[in-house]
């Protein structure tokens, strides 16, 4: 497995497997790898020849106040997992390779979706994601890149920006979320949560199997399902609800009756971290 730090020695690596013919998948992370990025590197593993792994705590993506500094970073223990899951070439760069003094990148437009939910929790969020995302797509020229369903906002935006740049000619690949035996889903910031609140963070995928148990016996009123969402989440004593809702998932905008596919996604601040979860409903009767 190569280590590489530099844009020009990742961008020769990613022509010249190109050049031979290679196929090449690329996940993107921000480090601090769990079982939810095996199963990407796994996936990409399996399916493409040649496979990279980014690991950049992206500034941009964090706001004033947000956990940038204090972000779980532990570098061997990442290039352990990545190294045993038969990745080619992990890419871990310092902010001036990503983001080259002097040079103007690609600043792509998340558009209104990009400023509710997570964008409205986290202003200019989405901007710095898709900014380094756009970065790594144009670096690695990847045949598909691997994104986690739990970040479903993300990948939303992700997937419309390369559908408006079909010259990228890539496949964003949609892996489903890994959880915990409790319902937890994987996170980093799951480290930073006390044992009590880790036992009342089940309650954020509680609220969404809740919200889908409802759905698939017939309720379409969206308005029904958020409620039994929040009753849920507010019942517990350490986790503060920030939204609960039900969007369709072909727009990513609030849905009022689920008579399309729908996502109900939530969001929860507990002392310790803030947690968002999200679940693809069934369709009233299915
Ligand atoms: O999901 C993440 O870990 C990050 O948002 C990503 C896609 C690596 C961009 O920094």
């Amino acid at each position: 497995m190569d280590l590489i730090r530099t844009a020009a020695e990742l961008k020769a690596a990613t022509d010249d497997w190109r050049a031979a013919g290679d196929s090449v998948g690329l996940v993107p992370t921000m480090g601090a790898l769990h079982a939810g990025h095996r199963s990407l590197i796994q996936r990409a593993r399996s399916e493409q020849d040649r496979v990279i792994v980014s690991i950049f705590v992206n500034p941009l993506q964090f706001g004033p106040g947000e956990d940038l500094d204090t972000y779980p970073r532990d570098e061997a223990a990442d290039l352990a997992v990545t190294e045993r899951d038969g990745v080619d070439l992990v890419w871990a760069p310092a902010v001036e390779e990503v983001y080259p003094p002097g040079v103007d990148l690609p600043l792509p437009d998340p558009g209104p979706v990009g400023e509710t939910f997570e964008g409205a929790a986290r202003p200019g969020h989405f901007e710095g994601v898709l900014k380094v995302v756009h970065r790594l797509f144009d670096l690695t020229g990847p045949s598909a890149a691997y994104f986690g369903e739990k970040d479903a906002q993300q990948l939303f935006l992700v997937r419309r920006m390369t559908v408006a740049e079909p010259e990228m000619g890539m496949t964003i690949v949609a892996c489903p979320t890994v959880r915990e035996a409790s319902g937890l889903a994987l996170s980093s910031r799951n480290a930073r949560l006390a044992p009590e609140e880790r036992q009342q963070a089940s309650c954020l995928f509680l609220a969404l199997t809740e919200a889908a148990e409802h759905a698939r016996a017939g309720e379409r009123d969206a308005q029904v399902l958020v409620a039994l969402m929040a009753r849920e989440i507010g019942g517990t004593t350490l986790a503060r609800l920030d939204y609960a809702a039900v969007v369709d998932e072909a727009t990513f905008t609030r849905a009022a009756t689920i008579d399309a596919p729908s996502r109900a996604i939530v969001a929860a601040r507990f002392p310790g971290a803030r947690l968002i979860d999200n679940l693809l409903l069934p369709m009233p009767g299915r």
